[in-house]
């Protein structure tokens, strides 16, 4: 299905849940949190390049690219992190510092390919962007 502006809210409190519980240090707690988080953190990037990134690739090339390459990096962080947290190794500061990239590309996107979906596209499903 196509993401709205509501998918990144909603992102967005999983993001919150992810560093609280890596603050508090219950692994059981962040285990489930990472669980959540990583499907649907995943299943969003899907969804975006199976449904707006093609139309918005042909209008808007080059950012739609490093859109994609950002994915790319966000899948490899996901996977590296994945791994830390089954090793026992996953650091507070580090869930930090990838939810503080998850937030500027959220931001990135909403400027850009969410506002050109709303525009162009499908203006009854974004009905937040003016
Ligand atoms: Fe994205
Ligand atoms: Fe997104």
């Amino acid at each position: 299905m196509t993401p709205t502006f509501d998918d990144h809210r909603r992102l967005e409190r999983l993001f919150e849940a992810l560093v609280t519980s890596a603050h508090e240090g219950d692994p059981l707690a962040l285990r489930e949190r990472w669980s959540e988080f990583e499907r649907d953190l995943l299943q969003h990037l899907a969804d975006e390049e199976a449904t707006m990134l093609p139309a918005f690739a042909r209008q808007r090339p080059e950012e739609a690219k490093r859109i994609l390459a950002e994915h790319e990096d966000i899948r490899r962080a996901v996977l590296a992190l994945g791994i830390d947290l089954d090793l026992h190794l996953l650091r507070e500061s580090t869930v930090r510092e990838l939810v503080h990239r998850l937030r500027e590309h959220a931001r990135r996107e909403d400027a850009s390919l969410y506002r050109w979906v709303h525009r162009e596209v499908d203006p009854w499903r974004h009905p937040h962007v003016v």
